[in-house]
């Protein structure tokens, strides 16, 4: 089959690689009508989630039951189903509290209790090294797929791939954003990021009941998307410091929740740059610091950005003088989608708004590096295998 395959840093290309072959009871094999590059991805291509050999690449992915394997009860072949990006069991102690990403099942061989760079990570997600699993992803003319009788949801055939495909990760992951902060109506959410992941945070704060939703970018192009579909308020930080912008807005005591949509990969400066290399850390904190500035005191930071090593200088004292509440991770998808698949198929929220690119699966180089580079208006992308 044909997939898009990483081989180094910089390097995902679409290639001839082995079918996927049912391996547990509970195993199905899907046949990928679509697949999405996501911002994470980002992260494994520039090298800042190391992976050393050959790998699958994609974790949003959907489409058609092509084999089930003697244990899966909730699905047969020819079901047109959206699968969660991370893999869970379903009955083990976290995925019994709904937090599948830290599932103790799916990542045998590196999780742990730690959370550490390199070992005792979380659950296994599709696609995402070897430190989360080595399964491979969906970015591909076929995927197997763990767990079927937990993760994935079958689709009405009324709905479109373009309009269901984002519940595999970005609009549950700004869901998470939002509901980890926990609104009680007509609150201000600043968020930082108008990405793929940012846009859907502006969506779910909107349908949970902020009162004002103000997006931070520093692209033009994607602060006018955002004003378009989600009619958000827009700071451009290259223009005007976002945190002295926002407290002007609220008057002088900052937004009530912050949201971190961008993690380790912002943008900095060459001498953020030299800072990093001589700590030993992995991108820059500088968004969650700007969240941390710009929210109001006994306010909430939720940060669904990925970060990778350990920084200096986490600003621990204002975190503290301030009184906040701070909830991090990767989303629970699996808790949230069936709240959420309804909001779609009710027309409540669109989500193929924000798609800018489909593209065939051969061109996947190409995709990432527009993606990466931020090159002609690119927001989001669907490969079709
Ligand atoms: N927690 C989860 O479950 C989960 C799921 C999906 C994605 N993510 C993560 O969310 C983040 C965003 O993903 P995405 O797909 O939207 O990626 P993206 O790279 O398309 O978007 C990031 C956006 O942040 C903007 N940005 C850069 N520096 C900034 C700054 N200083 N202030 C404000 N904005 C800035 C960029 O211009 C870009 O528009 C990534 O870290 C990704 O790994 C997390
Ligand atoms: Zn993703
Ligand atoms: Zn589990």
């Amino acid at each position: 089959m044909k997939a898009a395959v990483f081989h180094k840093i910089g390097d995902i290309r679409a290639e001839t690689v082995a079918d996927p072959a049912i391996e547990q009871p509970e195993d199905v094999i899907l046949k990928v009508t679509s697949t999405a590059i996501c911002g994470s991805d980002l992260h494994i291509l520039n090298g800042f989630i190391p992976q050393l050999q050959d790998m699958v690449m994609g974790h949003e992915f959907m489409g058609i039951v092509e084999e089930a394997g003697p244990g899966v009860t909730k699905l047969k072949k020819g079901d047109r189903v959206v699968v969660p990006f991370p893999i869970a069991c379903g009955h083990c102690f976290f995925c019994s509290m709904g937090l599948s990403p830290n599932c103790e099942n799916s990542n045998p061989e590196k999780y742990g209790p730690e959370g550490d760079m390199l070992k005792g990570k979380g659950g296994a997600l599709f696609g995402y090294t070897e430190l989360y699993g080595g399964y491979s992803g969906g970015q591909a003319e076929y995927v197997r797929v763990p767990y079927a009788n937990f993760g994935p949801r079958k689709i009405a055939d009324s709905l479109s791939d373009e309009q269901v495909l984002f519940l595999t990760d970005i609009f549950p992951t700004g869901w998470s954003a939002i509901d980890w902060a926990q609104l009680q109506g007509g609150e201000t959410v600043a968020i930082f990021g108008s990405g793929p992941v940012g846009l859907m945070a502006q969506k779910a704060a909107w349908l949970k009941g902020a009162g004002r939703v103000i997006a931070i970018d520093p692209l033009d192009y994607r602060l006018a998307l955002a004003k378009r579909v989600n009619n958000v308020e827009t700071i451009n930080p290259d223009d005007a410091d976002p945190v002295e912008l926002i407290r002007q807005m609220t008057n002088g005591r900052g937004a009530d929740v912050c949201v971190d949509a961008v993690g380790l990969e912002a943008e900095r400066s060459f001498l953020d740059k030299v800072k990093a290399t001589i700590n030993f850390e992995k991108g820059t904190m500088k968004v969650l610091e700007n969240c941390v500035k710009a929210v109001r005191r006994a306010g909430t930071v939720t940060v669904v950005g990925v970060y990778g090593t350990p920084f200096d200088n986490f600003p621990l004292h204002t975190i503290f003088d301030k009184g906040l509440k701070l909830q991090f991770g990767q989303a629970p998808v699996h808790k949230y989608i069936d709240e959420l698949i309804p909001l779609v198929d009710e027309g409540k929220v669109i989500l193929n708004d924000i798609l800018t690119h489909t593209l065939p699966l051969t061109e996947v180089s190409h995709g990432y590096d527009i993606f990466k580079k931020k090159e002609d208006n690119c927001v989001k992308i669907i490969l079709k295998p």
